[in-house]
Formats: structure tokens, sequence, C-alpha cells
């Protein structure tokens, strides 16, 4: 048997993701039609053997008891939210559902984090681990040389495939081959982390009759016993112990810390629909619906006018009306939104129950990694007929009579 746990983290960690945070935890914000993690959700489907799916995060229980109660009966795997009563880290919060996750006994564990974006070959990778063998093997990539300071960066033997060094986001270039935040392990893995408390406590006793110590390692005295990270606490250790594995990807991955990228990343499994489930892609059928242009998910219970023209990459939510006339490119428009006649809508992120007037635009330019990149309105906005909203970001319950450019909007 197999088990499948996805890191979800909590509220004080998704800032970056303001203002689309303030009501939906990030891991629940909807990419190309679906719940972020519904994505790694829906890949583990393919493992072979998979048991149970453990989400582990901070958040309250009510926020996913919903959506883990319709997934569990679509899939027909049980899956479960576990929460933590405080943040013990990407690897503490793996060991502090230990029993649980151990409960069937399974040979292998995998390990997503919820926040990244690619086609997740988790059997490919079960079948690369096996051939290895030791503890773990993790997903990587190679990225431009310029981004790679961004995430875990490391070496690995280009025949053996072995992990030979590891750094969590140094601050000078070591490699451009990447952590892309997915992996699988044995359940040694828990070995190895009680290892670490199990360190950490030593020292903190050696350190109470020895003051020279406590003046050492500012780092591990601030981290309390039970906090483990993944990468520096056991990725980095571990390299070159013959106990770690990559395996690399050539297809797409992202990571998902901003709104931009979020956008970005609906286009990618938007695109991947066309392979994987081609029936959750609008299709023009007929002289009765909106022409659609490219890949463009519309939710069932919306209306969309048979004038308006969609796409590419457009995610339309649930109850969302739109009007003659409209064109929309490159957005995500979320749940109960009001888009009027003729209106523009590009490369934006429009919040739950906002309301766009007649022949307004809200628009940017689309560069995912600028700050302003895109535009996003927040929760319940009102924008009034002909007003225009350029790169901005609209805070919620704001309502705009005068075209806007380049503004945070409080
Ligand atoms: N449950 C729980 N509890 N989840 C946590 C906690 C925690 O205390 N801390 C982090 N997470 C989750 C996050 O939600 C995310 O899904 C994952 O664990 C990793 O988060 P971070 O530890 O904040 O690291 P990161 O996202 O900045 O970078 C990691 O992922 C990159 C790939 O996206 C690193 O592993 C990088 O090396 C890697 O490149």
């Amino acid at each position: 048997k197999v088990v499948a746990v996805i890191m979800v983290g909590g509220p004080t960690k998704g800032t970056r993701f303001r203002p689309l945070s303030f009501n939906t935890p990030k891991p629940l914000f909807p990419l190309a039609g679906q719940p972020m993690v519904h994505h790694p959700i829906s890949a583990c489907k393919r493992i072979p053997n998979l048991a149970q799916i453990f989400l582990i995060g901070f958040y309250e229980e009510r926020e996913f008891a919903l959506y883990v109660s319709s997934i569990s009966n679509e899939l027909k795997v049980p899956v479960r939210y576990l929460k933590e009563d405080k943040p013990h880290g990407s690897a503490g919060g793996l060991y502090y559902f230990r029993d649980l996750i151990l409960e069937d006994n399974p040979s292998h564990i995998f390990l997503l984090n919820c926040d990244v974006c690619c086609n997740f070959p988790l059997p490919d990778m079960l079948e690369a681990h096996k051939g290895y063998g030791g503890m773990g093997t993790m997903l990587v990539i190679k990225v431009s040389a310029e981004s790679a300071y961004q995430f875990g960066e490391l070496v690995a033997d280009p025949i053996t495939k072995e992990l030979l060094h590891y750094t969590e986001k140094p601050e000078t270039f070591v490699s451009d081959l990447i952590n892309c935040g997915v992996y699988i392990f044995t359940p040694e893995i828990f070995t190895a982390i009680q290892d670490v408390s199990t360190h950490r406590e030593d020292r903190a006793n050696l350190r109470r009759v020895s003051s020279f110590e406590a003046l050492q390692s500012a780092t591990s005295r601030t981290l309390p016993t039970d906090f483990v990270r993944l990468d520096q606490d056991i990725l980095s250790p571990l390299a070159g112990k013959k106990q770690l594995y990559t395996y690399e990807t050539m297809d797409f991955w992202e990571q998902i810390k901003t709104p931009g990228m979020s956008l970005r990343c609906s286009a990618l499994y938007l695109a991947q629909f066309r392979l994987t489930s081609p029936h959750l892609l609008a299709g023009g059928d007929g002289n009765k619906s909106a022409t659609i242009i490219g890949d463009v998910y519309v939710h069932p219970s919306a209306k969309v006018h048979p004038t308006a023209k969609i796409g590419p990459n457009v995610s339309i939510s649930a109850n969302v009306r739109v009007g003659a006339g409209v064109r929309l490119i490159s957005c995500i428009i979320l749940d109960d939104v009001e888009i009027k006649e003729n209106a523009v809508v590009m490369h934006s992120i429009v919040g739950w129950k906002s309301s766009i007037g007649k022949w307004s635009r809200v628009q940017a330019d689309g560069d995912y990694n600028a700050k302003l990149g895109i535009t996003i309105l927040g929760e319940a906005v009102t924008v009034e007929d002909e007003v225009v909203v350029i790169n901005s970001i609209v805070l919620p319950n704001k309502t705009l009579n005068v075209s806007v450019q380049e503004e945070i909007i409080l």
C-alpha cells in the first residue's frame, strides 16, 4: 500500500497571495476552475495501490470539510484533512501525524507541496525510486540560472541520480537544478525527522551547562524541537549519503506564490485538461453559445451571453453572469461576478461578487512576475460603467467610479 500527503500550510503563510487569500484558503483558490489542491489530488489517483490521501495544514477544519468529503466520494479514495495545532514545518507536520499516516502500513509515502503546478509524474517517480533504493526520491527540474535562487538548489550525480548536495534558497548560485516540492519516501523518513528533534533536544540540554555553546548556532536555538523543515533539516544533511535520489521532469513546473502565478498556472492546467479531461473544457457547441477561443473553463451554473467572446486561458466560476458583447482574455472570474454589456477583462483576476459595468475595461500587460503585472479585484469590488482599470490591485468592497492605472486601491 501507498499513501499520499499534501502539505497545505496555513493562513499566516499565504501573505503574498493577498487580497485573494482574505476569504478563501490559498489551497482552495481555483485554477482552471478546480481548487489548487485538486490538481495534486487527482494526480494521486494514478498511483497504484493508493490507500489514503492526507492534507496536512493549520487552517480550520471547517474550511476544508466540504471539499474533502466531496472529493473522497468522487475519487473513491479516502481524503482526510489533518489540522496541526500550530505550524511544525514541512517535515514536522508530517511527523506530527505519523501514527495516522502509518496506520495502513504503507511501503511508500508521497509528499507533495500544494503550491506547485506540474503534471505530477507520481507513478514514474515510484518506479524510479524502486530502482534507486534509498529513503527518498525528489522531483527536480532545470530552471534558468537567474530564477534558481528562489528554490532549493541541488547537485545530482549524472549517472546514479543520487542527491549529492542541497542548499535551500542560496544567496550565491549553486546550480540550476532545483527542488520541485514533490517527493516519495519510505517510512524511514520518520526516523530521520525524529533524529533531528532528538539532536536538538540534546543540544538544548548541553547548552544549559555550557554558556559558550549558547552563543553559537542562533538558528537551532530559536527553533522548537518539534519544528522540522524538510529542506534545511533533512535534505541538506542527508545529501551525499546514498539515501536520497532525484527524478528530473522535462515537463512543465511552476511555483504558485502570487496571484500572477495563479493566472499562469491556470493556463497550464487548462492546457493539461486538453490531454487528460477534455470534457471539462468549454467547446463552442452550436450557435446558441458564446464564441470560445483556446482553452476555457465555464462552470455549469454560469450564464454567458451568446454574443460574448471568451478565451484563451479563461476560467469562469459558479453563478457568474457575462453580458452581451463582453470580451474575456486570460482571466479568472470568481463566483457570483457580474460582467455587464461590452466590458473587457484581460490579464486579470476578478474577485467574488464583484461587478464590472458596461463598456468598462479591467486589464493589465500580463507580466506574471511583476507586482502589478496583472489586475486583481478583491471581493465585492464595483467597477462602474465606462471605467478603465489598468495594472492595479483593488482591495475588497471598493467602488471605482474613475479610471486608475498602476495603483493599489486600499
Ligand atoms: N502543514 C504544514 N505545516 N505545511 C507547511 C508548514 C507547516 O508548518 N510549513 C510549510 N508548509 C507547506 C507549505 O504550504 C508548502 O506547501 C510546503 O509546505 C513548502 O513550504 P515552505 O517550507 O514554505 O517552502 P517553499 O514553498 O518556500 O519552498 C519549498 O518548495 C519549493 C518548491 O515549490 C522548498 O522545498 C524549495 O526547495 C522548493 O524549491
